[in-house]
């Protein structure tokens, strides 16, 4: 018998889900539009309140190009050591099984806790990466994927080895708190003796419904609007600057991506103390409407080139975004998707918050890399930011119907 869906109490039920804005990534690629069928939602209803059933099944993994969502929980597990190639085989298999239901808001075949048990999709999202270390200790080093080399160092990083790196590395977001940790539970209980936790991150993003349009960009704990001049997937090299070529090597990670984790805390109490004409300063923007500092509005734009009145750049010569554009940077491009965190207060009192960082590219050597070198050197905001911790995963192609994530990579 089929199990029920937990959408069908939605519909029987009227229960109230809070819905996420689409962020400015927007573009509803991995989104089923229509409503969940047996609801009575319509569609324009699930989309406001963000609760779409995204399409699991896809070139991509849904996640990367999915509407932004307000909760995620990030995890990164280690393989136990007795795991070895089928092992870990297996354990795609079954969490392919477990996104499929969970992202379908249907109660797991196997095992469910009913943590999420009546509640919607909840535009749920599950993104599965590994690192270059799961590959190494599967002795498939002939597969590691040159783009897959570490991160270096850069000035200013105080990286916590302990939260950084990891075999596997697991992104389960969505628009409710329950539906996205019943689904990293169940993603945790199928690994138990292959895989255990190394370390977890939850952050948030605007809550559902309180933007005053869906596609408004997202705000930081700064009080920044953060997104601003994203790449779109409406964009001409969107696919070619965020995804992994048809023809790359090693083939596996073929319409894959690269995804960047950086938790990096902000020195709020410090950022409080400046006025508001130099928080703007130092990222080059308006805080209340996002425009650049040269002018116009949030989707102006930016004009580096132009003065005050004092003879002095509008947008300074050390301003965030000055030195993350692309034009200034050979063109390095990134998705960003991060989440705020705020996991109450340091030893010394201080608030310990900040943004989880996650950007997702083709290749981090001509992406993350670069903008981040600058930054370190020269960003006016390093002063007010620490780099926690550090980790990248490369993310494989989204699974099929007659397949299960990362199938080609433990076939071959
Ligand atoms: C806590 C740390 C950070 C904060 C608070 C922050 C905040 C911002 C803000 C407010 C903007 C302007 C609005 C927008 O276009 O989104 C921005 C832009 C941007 N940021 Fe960051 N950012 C942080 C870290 C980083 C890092 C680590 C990178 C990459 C290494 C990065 C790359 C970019 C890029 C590429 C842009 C767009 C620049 C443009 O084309 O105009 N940011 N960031």
């Amino acid at each position: 018998m089929t199990a029920p869906s937990r959408r069908r109490f939605l519909a029987a039920g009227g229960v109230g889900l809070g819905g996420a804005a689409l962020g400015a990534t927007g573009a509803a690629l991995a989104t089923r539009q229509s409503p969940p069928s047996g609801s009575t939602a319509s569609t324009a209803s699930v989309v406001a309140t963000g609760n779409q059933e995204l399409a699991v099944y896809g070139r991509y993994q849904p996640g990367i190009i999915a509407p932004a969502q307000s909760q995620a929980r990030l995890a990164a597990f280690d393989l136990t050591d007795t795991a070895n190639r089928a092992a870990v085989a297996r354990l795609m298999r079954a969490w392919t099984q477990i996104a499929a239901q969970a992202c379908a808001g249907r109660p797991l075949a196997e095992g469910d806790d009913a943590m999420a048990y009546g509640r919607g999709p909840a535009s749920l999202s599950v993104t599965v990466g590994f690192g270059s270390s799961l590959l190494r200790k599967l002795g498939l080093h002939d597969l590691i994927p040159d783009a897959l080399a570490p991160i270096p160092a850069f000035p200013g990083d105080h990286l916590d080895p302990a939260r950084s790196d990891g075999d596997v590395g697991v992104l389960v977001a969505g628009n409710d708190g329950l539906v996205v940790l019943h689904a990293l539970r169940a993603l945790q209980r199928a690994a138990t003796g292959t895989a255990r936790a190394r370390w977890q991150m939850s952050g948030f993003s605007d809550a559902p419904g309180v933007m005053p349009i869906p596609t408004s960009t997202p705000r930081n704990l700064m009080g920044q609007l953060d997104g601003t001049d994203n790449p779109t997937p409406t964009q001409a090299d969107f696919a070619e600057k965020i995804f992994v070529p048809a023809d790359a090597t090693p083939a596996w990670m073929r319409g894959g991506s690269y995804l960047v984790v950086r938790r990096i805390r902000m020195l709020l109490d410090t950022w409080d103390t400046l006025d508001t004409a130099t928080q703007e300063a130092v990222v080059g923007r308006r805080k209340t409407t996002g425009a650049p500092l040269s002018g116009g509005t949030e989707q102006t734009p930016p004009d580096y080139t132009r003065q005050r009145a004092d003879g002095g750049l509008a947008i300074p010569a050390d301003a965030h975004i000055r030195l993350a554009n692309p034009t200034t940077n050979q063109g390095a491009t990134i998705l960003r998707r991060g989440f705020s965190y705020h996991d109450g207060l340091r030893p010394d009192g201080t608030p310990d918050a900040g943004l989880l960082f996650l950007a997702f590219q083709a290749d981090p050597r001509i992406g993350f890399i670069p903008i981040q070198q600058r930054l370190a050197e020269a960003d006016a905001l390093s002063t007010f930011i620490t780099h926690e911790t550090n980790a990248l995963f490369a993310i494989p192609p989204g699974a099929q119907p007659s397949n299960y994530l990362a199938q080609d990579l433990f076939d071959a």
